[in-house]
């Protein structure tokens, strides 16, 4: 079995939902507490021993690749100031660590994925979608490594979802479950509640093996009219092994500002610096 060594994060989208704040700077840059959405998945892929970070990018995206750079007129002014660099731990990474593809059209989930294909190679890699910010030790991707490195195959996290919520998600169905872990007999891209097969949907981490991208190479339009990442996996189910792993810990889902609200104030709890003060506020407020 290949090591898992890659990680390819979808952050082309133009985050309407997040407007005006997204007019000028990308949505992945919005910070929770006190990083962007970006580096909190970007350490979790680090923590589950991911060497290179695929971004798939678009333009004005510009942001992503230079936070994970050496501002170097930054770092020799703080030194020269004697202030200590640990603010920018988690951000600072060597050439060819972070690297990007752009995707130059709208065209879905899918097709971003296959746009980083050239850089993956012939090797499995991890997809992460950094809108959602999985909370948890060890991080959600570490306890998918730790799945794939008994049973291999293609991996997806996956929660219980409410049934009216089916529409926003990949849905699983199920065959024989052990533990966390669950066998994925199909899968099906945002199905109506009437139509899902269960109420396991796909949260926004993946493990997946190299042959899905001939498949998404061939994959036509899907739910939503976009070239779908779900209907690519679908189609690798009876080919290869395929799970889902039911993640022990939190997902706040940023994908909009109500969600995003929410892990600020979930992830501020979590500071002793931060938490009795917005815990006041809140028991005030
Ligand atoms: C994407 C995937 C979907 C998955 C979801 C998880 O949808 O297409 O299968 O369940 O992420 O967050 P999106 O949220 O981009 O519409």
């Amino acid at each position: 079995m290949k090591k898992l060594r890659k990680a390819v994060f979808p952050v082309a989208g133009l985050g309407t939902r997040f407007l005006p704040a997204t007019k000028a700077i990308p949505k992945e840059m919005l910070t929770v507490v006190d990083r962007p959405l970006i580096q909190y998945a970007v350490e979790e892929a680090r923590e589950a021993g991911i060497e290179q970070m695929i971004f798939v990018t678009s333009r004005g995206k510009d942001a992503l690749e230079d936070h994970f750079d050496v501002a170097y007129e930054l770092e020799a002014t703080m030194t020269a100031r004697g202030k200590p660099l640990d603010a920018l731990d988690g951000t600072r990474f060597p050439p060819g660590a972070i690297v990007s593809v752009r995707q130059q059209q709208p065209l879905g989930l899918g097709h971003a994925v296959w746009c980083a294909r050239d850089i993956v190679g012939d090797e499995p890699f991890a997809v992460l979608l950094p809108d959602d910010l999985m909370v948890g030790s060890p991080g959600c991707l570490a306890q998918m490594v730790e799945a794939y490195e008994k049973i291999g195959g293609n991996i997806v996290c996956a929660q219980e979802v409410p049934r009216e919520r089916t529409a926003s998600y990949g849905i699983v169905t199920p065959g024989a479950a052990d533990g966390r872990l669950t066998e994925v007999k199909g899968l099906v891209e945002k199905p109506r509640p009437e139509d899902a097969p269960s109420t396991l949907g796909v949260v926004g981490r993946y493990i997946l093996q190299p042959e899905i991208m001939p498949i998404l190479a061939a994959t036509g339009e899907g739910a939503g009219g976009e070239i779908q990442l779900t209907d690519g996996m679908a189609a690798l189910i009876g080919r290869q092994p395929f799970h889902a792993v039911t993640f022990d810990g939190e997902r706040h889902d940023c994908g909009d500002a109500r969600g995003f609200v929410l892990a600020n104030l979930a992830l501020a709890l979590k500071r002793d610096d931060l938490a009795g003060a917005v815990r006041a506020w809140l028991d005030r407020a």
